[in-house]
């Protein structure tokens, strides 16, 4: 489901199975060795997805390991993002050279709990929110638009080591393209680099899950061969999902 938002220079495998524990490399199971079983469930699995996308771009197999804030630690040469929601997991990955971050998201497409749109929309969401919910309401737009803040943190995180409010992000969700973009705020903004001041995402809701992708593309001089050598997609590449 989530290869119709992406670019082709990138990789991604997701499934709606889980797979047994045991799939996991012995460093990874230490992770959430005393997680309990669901903790461990959605970890198993998208781990299975992220080593199956990294094998389509040609990565060796090797443990996919995690910061002390839980971000997945890629390979150097490599960009990526996961995320599960109940019954959905997904990994996207792309080479460094082509890619600068890449943020996805999965949600249940189900009403935010009452009151936390207040908490994580800023009064001009709120109002696109209730715009799209009169026009639109076949979606919970809420939760698209927790989900498209959440893609933007796990884009920018990685990058930054910097921690993002809700509030540091206003996004803009056009409800019939299946877009939308972020543009980060003061005081967010102040310590951002320019390329990570504006994100173009897009979304998707299908069998019951909101899934949100950004993936923003390293600049032109970065991607050419001539200055830099050839990227991990000149090995063997296959789109698995
Ligand atoms: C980390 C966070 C984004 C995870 O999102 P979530 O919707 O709860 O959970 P998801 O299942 O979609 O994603 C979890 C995956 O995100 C990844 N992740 C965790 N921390 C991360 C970080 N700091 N940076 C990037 N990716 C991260 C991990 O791969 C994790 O899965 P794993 O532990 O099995 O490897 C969320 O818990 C959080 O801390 N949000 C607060 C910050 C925020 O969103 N601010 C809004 C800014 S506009």
């Amino acid at each position: 489901m989530i290869e119709s938002l992406l670019p082709p220079h990138v990789r991604s495998f997701d499934t709606f199975e889980d797979v047994p524990f045991s799939s996991l490399y012995p460093e990874e199971a230490a992770l959430v060795r005393n997680s309990v079983e669901h903790r461990r469930r959605e970890f198993a699995t998208a781990r299975h997805c992220a080593h199956r996308a990294l094998a389509a771009l040609g990565v060796p197999p090797a443990p996919l390991l995690a910061t002390p804030r839980g971000a997945p630690v890629w390979p150097a040469a490599v960009r990526g993002s996961i995320t599960h929601a109940t019954g959905y997991r997904a990994a996207v990955v792309a080479d460094a050279s082509r890619v600068a971050a890449i943020g996805i998201d999965a949600e249940l497409d189900r009403p935010l709990p009452d009151g936390v749109l207040e908490s994580i929309a800023l009064p001009l969401e709120r109002a696109q929110v209730k715009r799209h919910t009169a026009l639109h309401p076949g979606i919970h737009w809420g939760k698209l638009l927790f989900s498209a803040k959440e893609c933007v943190y796990k884009a920018w995180f990685p990058q930054t080591s910097q921690e993002l409010e809700f509030e540091d992000a206003l996004i803009r969700i056009d409800p019939l393209a299946g877009t939308f973009s972020a543009r980060l705020l003061p005081p967010a903004l102040v310590s951002a680099e320019p390329e990570l001041s504006v994100f173009a995402g897009r979304w998707t809701v299908r069998e019951g899950i909101i899934v949100t992708a950004i993936v923003l593309d390293a600049p032109p001089a970065a991607h050419d061969d001539r200055a830099h050598g050839p990227g991990l997609l000149r090995a063997p590449a296959r789109s698995l999902s």
